[in-house]
């Protein structure tokens, strides 16, 4: 197939003025200033002299001349056949030109400003904390061998993007495409027991965005939220950076979960309480019934909203899992669900599934962040769920998670003595917490790993400030076993090596 070279447009070239005549001076002129300011860049094609020409309505013979000029200046170059582009040269260090463009473009950068905005520095910190790990053990849902879903996923993708409803289309419904919704109430009512239609239903960019978009729904300017102490840091860090951090009561887990008479206890008349019933986030005890009742019961004599983060209920390994909170009070609970735990996190499609009189509100925060989904993974997941494939998929990798989990807990048990670590007790989800002695440092020990080839994730950072307890996050995903033991043993000769020689105890440089 001939391949059509890219082609620059140079939209900041100006206006020549016509009557100052030496046209094509002018124009060289207009070129240099933009190779200066950046514009421009080395190995950028320019359009050919004649769309140029056509475009500033000059002979061509002008644009012809401004390029020679550049030429044998050294701006541009041009090779027998192909587009005139700016001469690589000028990116060489210690380039006379290049270095002219690299100082002007700097120096006008910096000139322009003293300081970053007060926001800017949270905001940065923010994307350091949620770098994704690499995709080794023990980083959490990284699609992988039994748990990818790989063929099937680009059959589908190949079937809907091409002629199919994934195809290129105009703007779209806000709350995601109609086939998807009713497969996820349909999927949502059989799993969870979450009765709800369509309407309700709401598609978001996974479960980040349903808790952003429940923030600004669901609390007004003054309102208080309960929040796990310790939680998940995507709900916490997102209260925190807007504004709402003072707002935020940290409300104590136990053995039961969320401890609803400490909330009540701490701030009553909060509006909205974000809690991980079926598997509270990181520590994995699943909500009590007693506790389940209780916090469904404050929330209707308080006017208040539960939203229940159900992120990966489907991987229970003994039992049924509880309902959903949902299934108790249709009115009162916001459900939050994803894909990225039952399929794969880069899919970044999850849902949002409110009362009716919500739907509305949820709709049109989402319009202001980013109009909708995009349209086709969507299409692809509703194909992908309408033939039986997820329900599929979920049976295969609940298994091998199963395992993982069996193998992981025996490893550790068989590398580290119990007083220097001790994987919390559970018997679900796709990652567990493995504690560490109280005088390490989890984070110290994150950064030791990481120099090992072994990706976790710190737990005291999930607690509110003083409260932490130095813990790992470890995630299996669909590593084979031999990687898995593999790390295992890196991990624990980190661990062992951190509490004898003391560098990862607190306050230790
Ligand atoms: C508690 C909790 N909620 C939700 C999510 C998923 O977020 P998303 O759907 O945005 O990928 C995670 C991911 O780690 C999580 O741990």
């Amino acid at each position: 197939m001939a391949r059509t070279p890219l082609v620059l447009d140079v939209p900041a070239l100006g206006a020549l003025e016509r009557g100052a005549g030496n046209l094509s001076g002018q124009l060289a002129q207009l070129l240099r200033e933009a190779i200066h300011r950046g514009e421009i860049v080395p190995g950028d094609a320019l359009p050919s002299t004649r769309l140029l020409a056509a475009s500033l309505q000059v002979a061509r013979g002008t644009v012809v001349e401004a390029y020679e000029q550049l030429i044998a200046e050294g701006f541009l170059e041009s090779q027998r056949g192909a587009a005139t582009r700016v001469a690589e040269a000028l990116s060489g260090a210690g380039a006379g030109a290049g270095t002219r463009v690299r100082k002007a473009h700097t120096a006008h950068g910096r000139a322009s400003r003293t300081s970053l905005p007060e926001p800017a520095a949270r905001f940065a910190q923010v994307a350091r904390e949620f770098t994704p790990l690499p995709p080794m053990p023990f980083a959490v849902s990284v699609p992988v061998g039994l748990t990818a879903p790989a063929d099937i996923w680009r059959r589908l993708g190949n079937r809907v993007r091409a002629k199919g409803p994934g195809a290129p289309a105009g703007y779209d419904d806000p709350k995601g495409a109609l086939p998807l919704r009713e497969a996820i109430a349909a999927y949502a009512r059989k799993s969870r027991s979450v009765h709800c239609d369509a309407g309700q239903v709401i598609i978001t960019s996974g479960t980040q965005q349903g808790l952003y978009l429940a923030c600004q729904v669901l609390l007004g300017s003054k309102d208080q939220a309960w929040v796990e102490d310790p939680a998940y840091r995507g709900i916490t860090a997102t209260l925190e950076n807007n504004g709402r951090g003072s707002a935020m009561i940290r409300v104590p887990v136990d053995d039961e979960g969320i401890d609803v008479e400490a909330g009540i206890r701490q701030a009553p008349h909060a509006k909205v309480a974000f809690v991980t019933p079926s598997h509270q986030y990181p520590l994995g005890m699943p909500l009590s019934m007693a506790r389940r009742s209780a916090i469904l019961a404050w929330a209707r004599t308080n006017d208040a909203w539960v939203v229940e983060d159900d992120y990966d209920s489907e991987f229970r390994y003994e039992g049924y899992p509880f309902p959903s909170l949902h299934s108790s009070e249709p009115d009162r609970v916001v459900y939050l669900g994803t894909f990225s735990k039952i399929l794969f996190p880069s899919l970044r499609l999850g849902y949002v599934i409110v009362p009716h009189d919500l739907a509305d509100a949820f709709c049109g925060a989402r319009v202001l962040m980013d109009r909708h989904p995009p349209n086709a993974d969507q299409h692809v997941l509703a194909a992908f769920m309408a033939d039986g494939h997820l329900e599929r998929h979920i049976r295969r990798v609940r298994n091998v998670y199963a395992n993982h989990r069996a193998q992981l807990i025996a490893a550790i048990d068989a590398l580290l003595p119990q007083e220097v670590a001790w994987v919390q007790p559970g018997d679900q989800g796709m990652h567990l917490v493995l504690w560490l002695e109280e005088s390490l440092d989890d984070r110290e020990v994150v950064a030791m790993a990481a120099r090992a080839g072994v990706a976790v994730r710190a737990v005291s950072p999930m607690f509110s400030p003083g409260n932490g307890r130095p813990g790992l996050v470890l995630g299996f995903g669909g590593f084979s076993n031999a990687q898995m033991e593999e790390a295992a043993q890196r991990l624990a000769a980190v661990i062992t090596d951190a509490v004898r020689s003391g560098v990862g105890r607190r306050g230790a440089g």
